[in-house]
């Protein structure tokens, strides 16, 4: 299963896909890191496991439409199956999602629709909620809307510093994460294996 993942900073969700050494067994391919920070982190740390890189700004095109049309061009050679937003702080717009339509996958730190769009844990954090969460989704045309995967919930306990949440929602991220795209590969297999099959029958009728 071919991959290309977004992301525009730090990078720890980047880090435990592309360590994953059962997700690579079971077929995940890393084609790509896309980024439109050039100073981010996650750069370095793609660099580092040999995963392309493509460095893109939003600024050097006239609106998101045309920067998004150009990834969509650079992406086209590599033939992916899916995207997967790592910490991409950009509402991705109908040119990415008709060229990938239901093949764009985020991930977003807090129980969606609670807590979406930006400063998720710390705005959880201000509320004094009981529980937040982390969520994935396949991307739609809103800010962090569009059909849920799957939601773990994360408890705010007596005491915690905005720190010790942030750490238990990113340790979260990243069990899950890697949880959610070794279930995609499975399905993907299936879904090979049921057309392997047909064309086979198909051949011997
Ligand atoms: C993660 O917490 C991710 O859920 C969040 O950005 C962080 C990136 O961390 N994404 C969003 O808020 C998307 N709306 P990372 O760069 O260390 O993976």
């Amino acid at each position: 299963m071919k991959v290309a993942i977004f992301a525009s900073g730090t990078g720890s969700n980047f880090e435990v896909l592309a360590d994953d050494d059962a997700l690579k067994k079971a077929g995940m391919e890393i084609m790509n890191l896309v980024c439109d920070q050039p100073g981010a982190p996650v750069i370095e740390k793609a660099r580092q496991r040999n995963v392309p890189v493509t460095v893109i700004r939003l600024s050097d095109y006239d609106d998101r439409q045309h920067y998004e049309a150009a990834i969509v061009a650079l992406l086209a050679p590599l033939q992916l199956d899916y995207i997967l937003l790592a910490g991409y702080m950009r509402v991705i717009t109908p040119v990415l999602l008709h060229a990938y339509p239901q093949r764009i996958i985020n991930i977003h730190p807090s129980l969606l629709p609670a807590f979406s769009g930006l400063r998720s844990i710390e705005r959880a954090y201000a509320a004094q909620v009981a529980e937040t969460g982390v969520t994935i989704h396949y991307i739609d045309e809103g800010v962090d809307s569009g059909p849920m995967i799957v939601q773990a919930k994360v408890p705010l306990l007596p005491g915690d510093s905005l720190a010790a949440l942030e750490q238990r929602v990113h340790d979260t991220e990243h069990a899950i994460y890697p949880q959610v795209v070794a279930e995609l590969i499975k399905n993907q297999n299936r879904r090979s294996n049921s057309i392997n099959e047909k064309s086979v029958g198909q051949c011997f009728r």
